[in-house]
């Protein structure tokens, strides 16, 4: 998104200062001779404070490379990360420690996430002992404080992570990300690993935690099924690029970027006489590779609305407004309501 068009979008929402603004960050993995995979390939947005934003696309599009840059996991090849004023991609040593405090991360696989030879209470207490926060009986008291607010037993602290069904381990993980009071937490698909009876449970569990303790987040997920209900926008990614951005409501009831609409295509509508009358948008073609992708828009290999060469395959779109809040990076989004 330009910076004009950030501009144009924070005046439609207000004056309120963003919690966090990406902008142009790219993510190159060198992968020797043949070349560089482009996970992350120039993407901005802005999040304000107490906002939950989905992000959204297929698998290997760079959701968790985002997440990683954004919580400062990793470095940035290039462009800038703004929290809460201060780019943080600026920052060394300590004071780059201390505003990690604020950006915390719940991964995907509750299974692998969490070691094996410490117990609970070690766990959730490793990063408050890393910043000095607790010391001596202070700790256990913390510990299980944080057990009650995720819903388990605050006794529980002695335990090890085997001894748990995979939806109380997300919760001790949620547990450990909440321990340094963060403002901004990347919730890498918390509950795709998760049974869909528990499904439900974690993610009021975090609504609930985003009122109590005044949280902002980035949801991602592979699927919009999941992010529609927990978010107020949504942000589809495809091959290193952010392609749509718009409020939640809104691109599910009509899509800007003909990929948002095949995504959105795959999944069942519950009622039957509005599922009767929708087909599915196959998307041809393989995903390209990000150590290659393909020239100008990025999508034109597989899109269904596409004119090649020109424009879609010599000249990249710019993630534009294309109605009051919705952004997207396609030459011809006024065609996608007639695919
Ligand atoms: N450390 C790394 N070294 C080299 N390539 C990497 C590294 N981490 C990620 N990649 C590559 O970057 C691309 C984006 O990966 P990423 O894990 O961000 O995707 P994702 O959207 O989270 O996928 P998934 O939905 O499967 O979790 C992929 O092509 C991946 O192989
Ligand atoms: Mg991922």
């Amino acid at each position: 998104m330009s910076s004009a068009t950030l501009d144009a979008e924070r005046q439609r929402l207000g004056t309120e200062e963003p919690l966090l603004r990406v902008v142009e960050v790219v993510k190159h993995f060198h992968a020797g001779v043949i070349g560089s995979v482009k996970a992350v390939d120039g993407v901005s947005f802005d999040i304000r404070p107490g906002e939950t934003v989905g992000l959204v696309g297929e698998s290997g599009c760079g959701k968790s490379t985002l997440g990683r840059l954004i919580t400062q996991l990793i470095p940035a090849t290039s462009g800038q990360v703004v929290f809460d004023g201060v780019d943080i991609t600026k920052l060394r040593g300590e004071k780059l420690r201390q505003q990690r405090k604020q950006l915390q991360m719940i991964f995907q696989d509750p299974f692998a996430s969490l070691d094996p030879r410490m117990t609970v209470g070690d766990i959730i207490a490793e990063p408050l002992e890393n910043f000095g926060l607790v010391t001596g009986r202070q700790k256990d008291a913390r510990v299980q404080e944080l057990l009650r607010v995720v819903g388990l037993n605050p006794y529980f602290n002695n335990r090890y992570p085997h001894e748990f069904s995979g939806g109380q381990r997300q919760r001790i993980g949620i547990a450990r990300s909440l321990g340094l009071n963060p403002k901004l937490i990347v919730c890498d698909e918390p509950v795709s690993a998760l049974d869909v009876s528990i499904q439900a449970q974690i993610i009021n569990l975090l609504e609930d935690l985003q009122r109590e303790f005044k949280l902002t987040y980035i949801f991602i997920a592979h699927d919009l099924s999941v992010v529609r209900h927990i978010s107020n926008r949504v942000m589809v990614m495809y091959l290193g690029k952010i392609v749509e951005i718009s409020p939640s409501q809104e691109l599910y009831d009509s899509q800007e970027h003909p990929y948002t609409k095949a995504l959105l295509s795959a999944i069942p509508v519950p009622n039957p006489r509005v599922e009767s009358q929708r087909r599915l948008i196959e998307l041809s073609g393989e995903i390209p590779s990000p150590l290659n992708p393909p020239s100008g828009c990025r999508f034109h290999t597989r899109c269904p609305i596409a004119k090649v060469p020109t424009p879609c395959a010599d000249t990249e779109p710019p993630l534009e407004q294309k109605a009051p809040g919705r952004f997207a990076a396609c030459h011809f989004s006024e065609r996608v309501r007639t695919v």
